[in-house]
């Protein structure tokens, strides 16, 4: 359901849960990562158990135009598949000229982000901390913490989300516990698919 942008509207997110009364959450579970994580073994084990939820997101359903902003929250569950910590699954945007903004209200996570040139940087957030994803980069929020990682999003509406690129190429890097801290490592199947 989309709503009308042609006059002013007030939402509500709660401030540490990034929890929107005014929507409903898409969710993804373990099963929705299978063929994106590094571990599938691990995470079929894992899903013999239960097929917990990695991250929910609230998008608030702005009509798809250039001239107005899409925005919602994104929750990313603390967690594990074998070493690699939970994420989500990443994009482009259709629109490869368009940027984000992602701020972080709560928790310990990063911003893993790579250009089709191969370029590929992150950043820490933590609470009060914004990152500005440049356009032509793809991102995917990885929590690195114990605690939910919650962040507030901003977009040109009609950018477009390209979920395929990552779902069949993967990521060039991986994000992974080493010793009780995160480590960036390469994908030994990036483009192998
Ligand atoms: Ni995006």
């Amino acid at each position: 359901m989309s709503y009308n942008v042609d006059t002013s509207s007030i939402f509500s997110f709660a401030l540490e849960t990034g929890i929107s009364g005014d929507k409903v959450s898409s969710k993804r579970y373990l099963s929705n990562l299978k063929g994106m994580v590094a571990d599938e073994a691990a995470l079929e084990e894992m899903m013999k158990k239960e097929d917990s939820l990695v991250y929910e997101f609230y998008e608030m359903g702005v009509p798809e135009h250039p001239g107005d902003l899409a925005f919602g929250s994104t929750i990313c569950y603390p967690g594990k598949v074998g070493d690699e910590y939970f994420m989500t699954k990443g994009h482009f945007h259709t629109i490869l000229d368009t940027a984000e903004v992602y701020l972080c209200l709560k928790g310990r996570g990063l911003m893993l982000m790579e250009n089709p040139e191969g370029d590929v940087t992150h950043e820490i957030l933590t609470p009060g901390k914004m990152v500005y994803v440049p356009k032509r980069y793809a991102h995917r929020s990885v929590n690195i913490g114990n605690e939910p990682f919650v962040q507030f999003f901003v977009f040109r509406a009609d950018a477009g989300h390209d979920y395929g690129t990552i779902e069949t190429k993967g990521y060039r890097k991986l994000v992974v516990e080493r010793d009780g801290d995160f480590a960036i490592i390469d994908n030994p199947k990036w483009g192998s698919k």
